[in-house]
C-alpha cells in the first residue's frame, strides 16, 4: 500500500520531471517552516569556489542538470572532483549536501530513522531525504565504499521515477524538481568484490576527471598554495615523474592535492626539499627504494 506510487514507472523522464514541478508548490513549501529553510541554508555555497576549467565539463554538467540526469564523477583521488561539484552547486545556486560513504554506512544513514527523545519517537530525515525533499544536490562521495544493499536505495531516485521510498516511515518522497544526485567514483580502487552494480552505474551519466595537463596543473598549484608559477611547475614535474611510477611500485599517482600541500609548506618558508619529503614522498610510500626514487626526482627539480 505504502509503495503504491512506485508502480508509476511507465513515464518518460521529461514527464516525470514535469510532474514533480507541478506537484511542487512554492507557497506551501515556504510556509512549511522557516526552520527547514534554515536547515538548508547551511548547505549553500556562499563564495565562488576557485575552479579552473579543464575542458567542457561545466557545460556538460549544466546540460545534465537541466534534465536532472544523475552524474558520476570518475577519477583518481585529489584531482578536483569535490571542488568541481562545489563550484557547480555555487554556479547553479543550489544547496549541496555531501555524504562521505563508508562500508559501515546503512540505508538508514542515508534516508533517515526514528529517534527516541523525551517526547517519544520522532522521524529524522537522512541527508539523501533532505536533499530529495527540499531540492538540493546530493553528493555521495566514494559511493563504492557503501555496501550494495545501501546503494540500491538510490535506484528509484535515479531513474524516471525520481522518488525515494522511506520504508520504515511508510512514506514515498517525490523528489523536488531541483534535486540531483551526484556520486564520485575512483576507477583505480575497484575490485571484483567492490564495484558498483551495472544496474547502479547505468543510472548515471559520467564525467571523467584526471590530473590536468602540466601548465594548467601548475596554475592551480600556484593559485591554491601561494607559491610562484615557477615553483609550481617544478612541483608538477615531480608529480608527473611519480605518476609514471604508478603500477611500477606505486599504487596511485601523486595527486594535485599533494602538490598543493607541498606548495603550501614552501610558501610558509619550509625548504622545498623538506616540504616535498613531508607532503609528497613520505605519505605515498613506505618502500625504501621507491622513496629513494622519488627523493631523487625531488632533487632534480629543487
Ligand atoms: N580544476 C581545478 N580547479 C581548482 N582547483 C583544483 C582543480 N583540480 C584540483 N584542484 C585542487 O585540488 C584539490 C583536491 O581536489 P578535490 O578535493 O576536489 O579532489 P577529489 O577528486 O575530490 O579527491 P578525492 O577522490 O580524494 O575526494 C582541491 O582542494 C583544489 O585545491
Ligand atoms: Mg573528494
Amino acid at each position: 500500500m505504502r509503495n503504491d506510487n512506485l508502480t508509476r514507472t511507465y513515464m518518460p523522464r521529461h514527464r516525470a520531471l514535469a510532474r514533480a514541478a507541478a506537484a511542487y508548490q512554492p507557497a506551501e513549501h515556504a510556509s512549511a517552516s522557516s526552520a527547514l529553510s534554515e536547515a538548508l541554508a547551511q548547505y549553500y555555497i556562499k563564495q565562488e569556489p576557485y575552479y579552473r576549467l579543464i575542458n567542457d565539463e561545466v557545460e556538460l554538467y549544466e546540460a545534465a542538470y537541466s534534465v536532472r540526469m544523475p552524474i558520476m564523477l570518475k577519477g583518481p583521488t585529489g584531482c578536483g572532483k569535490t571542488r568541481f561539484v562545489e563550484y557547480m552547486a555555487w554556479k547553479l545556486g543550489k544547496p549541496l549536501i555531501t555524504v562521505a560513504c563508508n562500508e559501515d554506512m546503512t540505508a538508514s544513514d542515508l534516508v533517515g530513522r526514528y529517534l527516541l527523545d523525551a517526547s517519544g519517537t520522532r522521524w529524522q530525515d537522512g541527508p539523501l531525504t533532505v536533499a530529495a525533499r527540499h531540492g538540493a544536490i546530493c553528493y555521495l562521495d566514494e559511493v563504492v565504499e557503501a555496501r550494495q544493499d545501501t546503494t540500491v536505495v538510490i535506484h528509484p531516485l535515479t531513474d524516471a521515477r525520481r522518488m525515494l521510498p522511506l520504508e520504515k516511515k511508510g512514506e514515498v518522497v517525490e523528489a523536488h524538481p531541483d534535486f540531483q544526485l551526484v556520486i564520485s567514483y575512483n576507477p583505480g580502487y575497484q575490485s571484483l568484490m567492490k564495484d558498483l552494480k551495472q544496474s547502479t552505474k547505468q543510472r548515471f551519466g559520467a564525467l571523467d576527471f584526471n590530473y590536468p595537463e602540466h601548465a594548467v596543473e601548475a596554475e592551480i598549484v600556484a593559485y591554491e598554495s601561494g607559491v610562484s608559477l615557477e615553483i609550481a611547475k617544478n612541483l608538477v614535474h615531480i608529480g608527473e615523474r611519480a605518476r609514471n611510477l604508478k603500477g611500477h611500485g606505486l599504487d596511485e599517482g601523486l595527486s594535485t592535492r599533494m602538490l598543493i600541500y607541498a606548495g603550501s609548506l614552501i610558501s610558509k618558508g619550509v625548504s622545498p626539499l623538506a616540504a616535498c619529503r613531508v607532503a609528497l614522498v613520505r605519505p605515498i610510500t613506505d618502500d625504501p627504494d621507491m622513496r629513494d626514487a622519488l627523493d631523487s626526482a625531488v632533487t632534480t627539480y629543487f
